[in-house]
């Protein structure tokens, strides 16, 4: 919207139409009120009337996010948000199998995942752990590195006959980017060429010091094929979140990242998001990135409909009016009608940004008139 007509400007500045006339007569244009004007021409009006110019800033419309924080005695202990990662074929989905009980690697295409699974699994002592599960291909790097931002731990594969590969490098650098604590999964242990001290050292040259190298990076052994070493993989990892003491508030309006999305043809538009704060309810109102919707329903990690997810649940929402980008935040507001204004605003701005316009539009110029 970067003209106006001329009986637009009159009605939001409560002047009539034909005193606008004019005052753009005497300024050398002839125009109707029903004629439009440019942005520049509409604010000398604007102060010619008398009027002042209230720009409006993004925090005026846009969600206020940094002043949103939670208090203390409002968080309460989550799961831990586990990423595995790893070279290709190293065996990171066969692992989350195992945890699962479940075979997601035969139904994939070609045994590759082409994007990030997540799941939750329940430990014998009935603690939740939330996995990501992300492609090792190398064509998939943009999206492990997202992979890597909401995670509060990564798990590294690295199979046992093969060692250190290039993917497994590039993960370690992900995590040491995101300042995300490792634990390394030696897997494939059941082997005959399984070589897990050489793993060890090769990751002394990744400055991945694991404990039986006297640093401080916790490692296990395990075969997700024959299904060893899991617990101990699971106690591992519940040791480093409970050092991490990870806490969120529940009781709140919810906020997710979305970790993919894409248009189903029966169901719509399909976020897979992770809560991060507050519980998503069914009839929620939301915006996602520049999308906005209703949460129509929620589906989890088993395919299954609930009518709320908690942080760091894994969870599919149906309802937005569009396929918003991975990495985008989701955040729960009043209304459809907050939601939609929101993400019309975002539009517009990332509409001036393609176009490089002047930075307002006229929407966002006299919402404030005074
Ligand atoms: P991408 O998603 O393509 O990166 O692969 P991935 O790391 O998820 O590996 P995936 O789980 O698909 O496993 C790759 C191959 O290794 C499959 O043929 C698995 O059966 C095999 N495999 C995985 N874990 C083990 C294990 O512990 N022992 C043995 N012997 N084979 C394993
Ligand atoms: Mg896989």
């Amino acid at each position: 919207p970067e003209a106006i007509t001329v009986q637009e400007l009159a009605n939001r500045m409560a002047e009539k139409g034909a005193d606008l006339v004019k005052e753009l007569f005497s300024l050398g244009m002839a125009v109707t009120v029903n004629q439009t004007i440019d942005q520049d021409t509409a604010e000398l009006l604007v102060e010619q009337f008398g009027h002042n110019i209230q720009k409006v800033s993004d925090a005026d419309i846009d969600i206020k996010a940094e002043e949103d924080v939670d208090p203390e005695e409002t968080l309460k202990p989550r799961p831990p948000v586990v990423t595995i990662m790893g070279h290709v074929d190293h065996g990171k989905t066969s692992l989350l199998d195992a945890l699962r009980g479940t075979n997601v690697t035969r139904g994939e295409a070609g045994g590759i995942t082409q994007h990030i699974g997540s799941y939750q699994v329940k430990t014998k002592n009935g603690d939740k752990i939330t996995f990501l599960d992300t492609p090792g291909h190398a064509a998939f790097t943009e999206m492990r590195a997202r992979g890597a931002n909401v995670t509060d731990i990564v798990v590294l594969v690295v199979a046992a006959d093969d060692g250190i590969m290039p993917q497994t490098v590039e993960a370690i650098s992900h995590a040491k980017a995101a300042g995300t604590p490792i634990i390394v999964a030696i897997n494939k242990m059941d082997k005959e060429d399984a070589n897990p001290q050489k793993v060890r050292e090769r990751l002394l040259e990744q400055e991945v010091i694991v404990e039986a190298m006297s640093g401080d990076v916790q490692d296990v052994e395990i075969s997700a094929l024959k299904g060893t070493g899991l617990d101990e993989l699971l106690d591992k990892i519940a040791l480093q979140a409970e050092l991490m003491e990870l806490k969120a508030n529940p009781d709140r309006a919810a906020e997710a990242t979305v970790i993919e999305a894409q248009l189903d043809k029966g169901r719509g538009p399909v976020a897979s998001v992770l809560v991060t704060r507050g519980t998503l309810k069914k009839g929620d109102a939301l915006v996602a990135g520049t999308m906005s919707g209703r949460v129509r329903a929620i589906i989890d990690d088993q395919g299954k409909q609930i009518k709320e997810a908690g942080p760091s649940m894994p969870v599919e929402v149906l309802g937005l009016g569009g396929v918003p980008n991975a990495g985008d935040q989701l955040t729960v507001v009043e209304n459809e009608q907050r939601a939609r204004e929101v993400a019309e605003y975002r539009q517009d701005k990332a509409n001036e940004q393609r176009t490089a316009l002047a930075p307002t539009n006229f929407d966002a110029m006299f919402a404030g008139l005074a």
